[in-house]
């Protein structure tokens, strides 16, 4: 499966966003974007002042990743804004799951269901056929920067082999601490799209890295 790479505006410069967007335009397959309410996680980003903003000048598709209680309020208003993938975690949203990603589909946008690492990975093999693709934490959602978790690939090969089974190709995405140090691993195991903010934001040359990702073996 071809990689996509989606590097997370959380670690670009905001005094400096247009640039930071434009860029990425040119050498990253999705803009990734995190966007966290303080409640769900220990932490606030930003909100749809700075998507729509962001909409303006991605030329790339906008990959955006809710880390909120009740994300679905927000799948109509992702929809105008024009983002093309909206995900949000089964630990926000738990039996009302199934039905936000009907309404994020019903919208038009690709639907994406998340997990924290200590989520065990089973919990996700209910929405096989329901999620156009699932996003494997590999840090606990909340912050950039943060370490890689290891057994994150181990969780990627069981929901691929999962996937397999049932003749599903809906992609996995893996965020946190993604860099040329693990890529080649996550690959082999079965990820297809890579978040990575710092390892992008703080290389010499973004796009470089980017680039670098993309080719990993
Ligand atoms: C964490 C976010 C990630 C994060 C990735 O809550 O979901 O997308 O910004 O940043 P790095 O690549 O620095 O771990
Ligand atoms: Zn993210």
């Amino acid at each position: 499966m071809q990689l996509q790479i989606a590097p997370s505006i959380l670690s670009a410069d905001f005094n400096d966003l247009g640039r930071d967007i434009r860029m990425l335009n040119r050498c990253a397959d999705l803009i990734h974007l995190d966007i966290m309410d303080g409640s769900f996680v220990p932490n606030i980003s930003f909100g749809f002042p700075v998507v729509e903003a962001v909409s303006r000048s991605a030329t790339i598709p906008m990959d955006a990743h809710f880390m909120v209680v009740h994300p679905e309020r927000w799948v109509e208003r992702c929809a105008e804004l024009g983002v093309a993938m909206m995900s949000f975690h089964l630990e926000a949203a738990g039996d009302d799951s199934a039905k936000i990603l009907e309404s994020i589909r019903a919208k038009g946008m690709k639907a994406g269901l998340v997990i924290n690492p200590d989520i065990p990975v089973e919990k996700l093999f209910p929405y096989i056929g329901k999620a156009d693709y699932f996003l494997i934490m590999s840090v606990f959602a909340g912050f950039g920067g943060q370490k890689f978790i290891p057994e994150s690939i181990g969780r990627i090969e069981a929901l691929k082999a999962e996937l397999e089974k049932r003749g599903n190709d809906a992609p996995i995405e893996v965020d946190g601490g993604v860099g040329i140090a693990n890529a080649a691993a996550l690959r082999k195991a079965g990820a297809s799209i890579f978040v990575a903010g710092s390892s992008v934001f703080n290389a010499d040359d973004p796009c470089e890295a980017v680039a670098q990702l993309r080719n990993c073996r």
